[in-house]
């Protein structure tokens, strides 16, 4: 009898493929970026993010308490600041925009876990990551100079009530550093959660626009990763996981699984994916103009990203797929 063997005797019953499927995404992998705005009752959409919006903190807040009656655990705070300048002020000021709008967060709903994204660029005047020597063009962002406002930035999210930190510069020692400022300033409980593989991707594009980030000359390739790498993946998170993370991120999502899977099977730390602006763009493009069933994409792609290997996914669609999940 030929064949002999019949995978297709799995695949019949929907009830059986239902036993045997090896993955599944629930609300508690989910992650709700979220973009925090100066002003009150200020809310405006990104034209290249359909359903995203700069939000002021009043707003963050209605919008904090939706996130976690939809069931999602935790959402991740960037900041657009009312001013920029040349020691990214914005950062790590007490009443900075993401202090601000964790602390109301926290007051309001203070079983929704705040993630803080810490990083620079949103609130230097050039647009870049860190300290850039005098007269740079290049975007050659000085590095250890950078940690010191990366420590203070992470130390003054964590006073406003910040539950995880999760710096983004590609600094290297970052975490390192992070983890003393933490430490010294009683925050030793405190997790990290370390961007620890980030591609300098062209996917950044439509979280520019929306976080004012982009870098007003040359480029992040002198910090974030080559795209062509893959063994480079795992010495960035060998050396965060020494350094102290507790968790650790791959970013871009959608076209670097490959490195999901092999920082997975790498480390015993909990992993995440951030799927970014550019795939959620694609997207609601092609979903807007009924060239593709958004529902059925986005959870093929979110089951994808959990197949490779992914604990935890930082989405734009959260909100969509905790509705879809029912
Ligand atoms: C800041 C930061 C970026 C993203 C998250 N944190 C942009 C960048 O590196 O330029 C991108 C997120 C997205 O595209 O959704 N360092
Ligand atoms: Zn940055």
């Amino acid at each position: 009898m030929f064949p002999t063997h019949r995978p297709r005797r799995l695949r019949n019953h929907s009830q059986l493929r239902r036993m045997v499927r090896e993955n599944s995404v629930t609300t508690s992998d989910l992650i709700y970026p979220l973009f925090a705005a100066p002003g009150s009752g200020f809310a405006k959409e990104v034209t290249s993010m359909p359903g995203v919006y700069q939000l002021s903190v009043d707003k963050i807040v209605e919008e904090a308490k939706e996130v976690y009656d939809l069931g999602i655990p935790a959402i991740i705070l960037f900041g657009i600041p009312a001013e920029k300048d040349d020691e990214a002020t914005g950062a790590w000021h007490d009443h900075g925009i993401v202090q601000q709008a964790t602390t109301a967060v926290k007051e309001a709903v203070g079983d929704l876990l705040v993630i803080v994204d810490t990083c620079l660029c949103e609130y230097t005047s050039h647009g870049h990551c860190g300290y850039l020597d005098v007269g740079d063009l290049t975007g050659r962002v000085l590095n250890d100079p950078t940690l010191e406002l990366l420590k203070k930035t992470a130390v003054s999210q964590a006073q406003a009530g910040a539950d995880v930190i999760a710096p983004s510069g590609m600094m290297d020692g970052f975490v390192q550093a992070i983890r003393s400022g933490l430490d010294e300033g009683g925050f030793e409980d405190l997790p990290i959660l370390s961007y620890a593989a980030k591609y300098a991707s062209s996917y950044y594009g439509p979280f520019r626009d929306v976080a004012e980030s982009a870098p007003q000359f040359g480029d992040r390739r002198t910090y974030q990763m080559d795209p062509a790498n893959g063994q480079e993946a795992l010495k960035e998170i060998e050396l965060d996981m020494a350094e102290g993370a507790d968790m650790l991120m791959v970013k871009p999502a959608l076209s670097y699984m490959d490195i999901i899977w092999r920082v997975k099977q790498a480390t015993h730390l909990p992993v995440a994916a951030y799927n970014v602006s550019g795939e959620y763009a694609m997207v609601k493009a092609a979903a807007l103009n009924g060239w593709i069933d958004e529902e059925r994409v986005v959870m093929e792609t979110m089951t994808s990203f959990k197949r490779a290997g992914a604990d935890l996914i930082l989405t734009y669609h959260a909100k969509d797929i905790a509705r879809w999940l029912g």
